[in-house]
């Protein structure tokens, strides 16, 4: 079986090239570049292609991969917003996933964020290095005592309820499906949650539904002072939105390792780039906003757990067996 391999880091290599040996049969070409409409034909005498969260999987380009033979795509992923299901079923082409690789890897990166925003370590580390030990602007609240809202109680969501928990704070949360099992919280309305928490910690996915989740109208509902952290998807919150509510003092601080507009850079160093977009520079222009590079799974148990379950998805699909983590 042969899988062409998009958009190849040093470390995605790596943790594959670790694991390939345990699975005869299957090839790996590493490539550098994305997928794109320039780059799916590269696929012609594939039988899979391997892509992560910031591939372009439209139409087009599925079109494309049937053209060129491929009969399945591997996303060494979580999330799958990203690729047109329908296409893909009208093409034959199945699509698997990682359904949940680490989901403490991902919580863990949100409470870091969160604290980052609250605390201003990140400012602080750099204020130390340059003699400045004076705190003026790192002044941070309590997480102790205050209420956690989780929007969203899968596997990422759950975790981040459980850390929060152990932080001494009261864990309310928001699903479309309540867990039962996670009787140390509670579930509210939306609207409650809005309303009632100190910090709101984004776990849904995105999807046609939650796109824009939060918008100028959810952002009113907010406490004032709230401390917001996104590190599902950036379509979550509407990000002009998010911006005027900042303009408003409604955040004590934002944590954002997932925003609109990130797909063109993310994981690429452009430190040398004019851009074309602001958005990014003008979220980065608050002094209370914090933002990472969409690296919430970036751990070695994360990458490992990527890695084999990629592998074991595409030995399934060689060895005709049943398929546990197809997407539809
Ligand atoms: P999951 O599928 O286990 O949980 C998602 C939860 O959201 C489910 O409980 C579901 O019922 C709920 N949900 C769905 N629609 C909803 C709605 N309209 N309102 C409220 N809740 C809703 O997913 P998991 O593994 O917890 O991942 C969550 C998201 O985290 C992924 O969709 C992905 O976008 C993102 N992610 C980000 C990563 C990063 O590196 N920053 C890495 C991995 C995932």
């Amino acid at each position: 079986m042969k899988i062409l391999f998009y958009d190849t880091k040093s470390y995605d290599r790596e943790f594959f090239e670790k694991l390939l040996p345990s699975y005869p049969g299957i090839e790996i070409k590493f490539i550098e570049a994305n997928i794109h409409e320039e780059t799916a034909a590269l696929a012609h005498g594939y039988d899979a292609i391997c892509a992560f969260v910031n591939a372009d999987l439209g139409a087009p380009v599925i079109e494309e991969l049937h053209r060129q033979g491929v009969k399945l795509i591997l996303m060494r992923c979580a999330g799958y917003n990203n690729v047109d299901l329908k296409t893909t079923a009208k093409c034959g082409i199945q699509v698997a996933r990682v359904p949940g690789y680490s989901p403490e890897a991902v919580a863990e990166h949100a409470m870091a964020l969160a604290l980052t925003a609250n605390r201003h370590t990140h400012k602080a580390y750099i204020k130390c290095r340059e003699n400045n030990f004076a705190l003026n602007g790192l002044m941070g609240v309590n997480f102790y005592q205050k209420t956690a809202g989780i929007i969203g109680t899968g596997k990422i969501g759950q975790a981040m309820a459980k850390i929060c928990r152990g932080f001494g704070m009261k864990v309310i949360a928001y699903d479309l499906f309540p867990n039962k099992n996670l009787d140390f919280l509670e579930y509210v309305s939306l609207d409650e949650l809005l309303s009632t928490s100190d910090l709101i910690s984004l776990h849904c996915p995105m999807t046609p539904e939650t796109e824009h989740l939060i918008n100028s109208e959810t952002i009113a509902k907010m406490k004032d002072g709230v401390i917001l952290v996104n590190t599902s998807r950036g379509g979550l919150i509407k990000t002009d939105d998010l911006i005027a509510g900042i303009r408003d003092h409604k955040f004590f601080a934002v944590g954002l390792d997932v925003y609109e507009e990130e797909s063109a850079y993310v994981y690429e160093d452009m430190s040398s780039s004019i851009l074309p977009t602001s958005t990014i520079q003008r979220l980065l222009s608050f002094p209370n906003v914090t933002m990472t590079s969409h690296q919430g799974f970036f751990t070695v148990e994360a990458l490992t757990n990527i890695a084999e379950t990629t592998l074991e998805n595409a030995k399934a699909f060689m060895d005709g067996a049943e398929m546990k983590n197809l997407v539809h």
